[in-house]
């Protein structure tokens, strides 16, 4: 197998949660681009059209999945529409996330946990109801960020600690099924990548955080999906249970 056959995903089966907008659909398509079919999953059905039509584009089959990551039941059911429709899972990203920016004493107990629910609690139950029928040589990716492991001048406790979280299920869950299982646990810790989340920053916010970016700009997200499909295939056949900056050198200033 030559190096950059390594890369490849050709004829393997992928989930990817937050697929109808953002960094998710970039991923969907990059994975199809690579050569795999693609099952999205998201609370907003009808964007994840777009992405359906994005894989399909690519040459590959797509599925797409109402799913609220919050619920262990959708969860199992985006899993289970996996299996009925293309009879493997090989390859879980668990990119489904929500931001927010609450001060800490102005921050209701349901604002919090709906922050930990979705972005912690939904990669858990994904990643429980794919790993019971992933085959040794699959793949999970958790999307944690940066403000897992620094801060970056916005209240943000419940996604800071979220993303923190995520980095330790990685941990835990690598050292669990990687030697039992064969099924790899890795994450990704983004910086600024531009989608509706950054959209959503006020004026001047990014800008603000350049100085801290050895590269000096934000991220393409092709930047990111570029590392999302090293840790997906062979190429990165030796690596579990780590969390991989793609930052711009934020975390390094
Ligand atoms: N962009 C960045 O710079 C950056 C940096 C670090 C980390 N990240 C992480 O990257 C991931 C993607 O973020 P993004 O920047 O692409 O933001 P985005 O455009 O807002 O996308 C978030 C995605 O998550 C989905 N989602 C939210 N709640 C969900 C739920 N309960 N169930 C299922 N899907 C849900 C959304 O779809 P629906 O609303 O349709 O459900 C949407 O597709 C997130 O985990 C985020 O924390 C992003």
């Amino acid at each position: 197998m030559g190096i950059l056959d390594r890369f490849r995903l050709d004829d393997r089966v992928a989930v990817v949660t937050g697929a109808s907008s953002g960094l998710g659909a970039v991923f969907a398509r990059t994975l199809a681009e690579a050569g795999a079919d693609v099952v999205l999953g998201a609370r907003r059905i009808e964007k994840l059209d777009d992405t359906r039509a994005a894989v399909e584009e690519a040459g590959r089959r797509a599925l797409a999945v109402r799913t609220d990551v919050a619920s262990p039941d959708d969860c199992r059911t985006l899993i289970d529409a996996a299996m009925t429709e293309f009879g493997k899972v090989d390859v879980l990203v668990n990119n489904a996330g929500v931001g927010t920016a609450v001060p800490a004493l102005k921050e209701t107990p349901e604002q919090f946990r709906e922050v930990i629910d979705i972005n912690l609690n939904g990669c858990y139950w994904m990643a429980q109801a794919a790993a019971q029928v992933m085959e040794p040589g699959s793949s999970i990716v958790n999307i944690s960020s940066v403000l897992g492991l620094t801060t970056a001048g916005l209240p943000q406790a419940a996604y800071s600690a979220s993303k923190a979280g995520l980095i330790g299920l990685t941990r835990d869950l690598a050292q669990q099924w990687t030697p039992r299982r064969g099924i790899r646990v890795n994450a990704l810790a983004p910086g600024f990548f531009t989608s509706e989340m950054t959209d959503s920053y006020a004026d001047g916010y990014l800008d603000a955080q350049l100085p801290r970016i050895l590269a000096r700009r934000v991220g393409d997200p092709e930047e990111l999906a570029a590392a999302l499909v090293f840790l997906c295939s062979d190429a990165g056949s030796y690596v579990t249970g780590i969390t991989l900056p793609v930052e711009g050198g934020l975390l390094t200033s």
